[in-house]
């Protein structure tokens, strides 16, 4: 399997994908590493490691209808089979979520269906949860709503900020991301008529 990771930051996640990918015997390749932002963290870390890496700037398409098509091109040309949004921060067209059904994941920091979009830890202290957490899922066009793979969940405690959440819930997304991306290449977590299928065993 040929995966590329979609960034638009930091880049954290780009990088324990990497760096579980690198285990001998993992059943995929990161082979590229994309940017909508030049300014990216994880494009240089993806360059140390050899693997292909560039920004496709969305600020140079007119809509975004004309940057996903950049986008799905530049994927096609290096015969991605799975990618992997990790922090990428634009809303895709329908269109291309549907080119790459059951091939395209992302890892969004709450228990979803709670929380989607942005600001999820302060919004899960404002709902005053005591457990909170990360989830793997297979991208369909809705924003956040697609068929669950994985979650980790972490305890809030009295005295929490947003900001404490976001460092325990970020060291759950670098555990959880690399295991459900091994599933997925492995074929024991697919995507059938919208549903997640599991292998037996899991
Ligand atoms: C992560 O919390 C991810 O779940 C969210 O954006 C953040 C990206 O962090 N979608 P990084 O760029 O991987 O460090």
């Amino acid at each position: 399997r040929r995966i590329a990771i979609l960034i638009s930051g930091r880049g954290s996640n780009s990088v324990s994908l990497m760096e579980a990918a690198r285990a001998p015997g993992f059943p995929g390749e990161i082979a590229l590493v994309l940017s909508n932002r030049p300014d990216a963290g994880g494009l240089a870390r993806a360059r140390d490691e050899g693997i292909e890496a560039f920004a496709i700037d969305h600020t140079a398409y007119a809509d975004r209808a004309s940057f996903d098509a950049a986008l799905h091109e530049a994927l096609v040309a290096r015969d991605i089979d799975l990618i992997c949004l990790a922090g990428f921060m634009r809303v895709l067209t329908s269109e291309f979520v549907e080119r790459w059904s059951g091939r395209m994941v992302n890892i969004h920091p709450s228990l979803l269906p709670l929380f989607r979009g942005t600001n999820t830890h302060q919004r899960a202290l404002d709902a005053g949860v005591l457990i909170h957490g990360c989830t793997v899922h297979f991208v369909v066009p809705e924003l956040d709503a697609g068929p669950i793979i994985a979650q980790a969940a972490i305890p809030v405690v009295p005295g929490d900020t947003a900001a404490d959440l976001a460092v325990r819930v970020l060291a759950q997304e670098h555990r959880l991301y690399p295991q459900a991306l091994r599933m997925i290449c492995d074929g024991d977590a697919r995507l059938e008529n919208g549903r997640v299928v599991f292998s037996e065993g899991w």
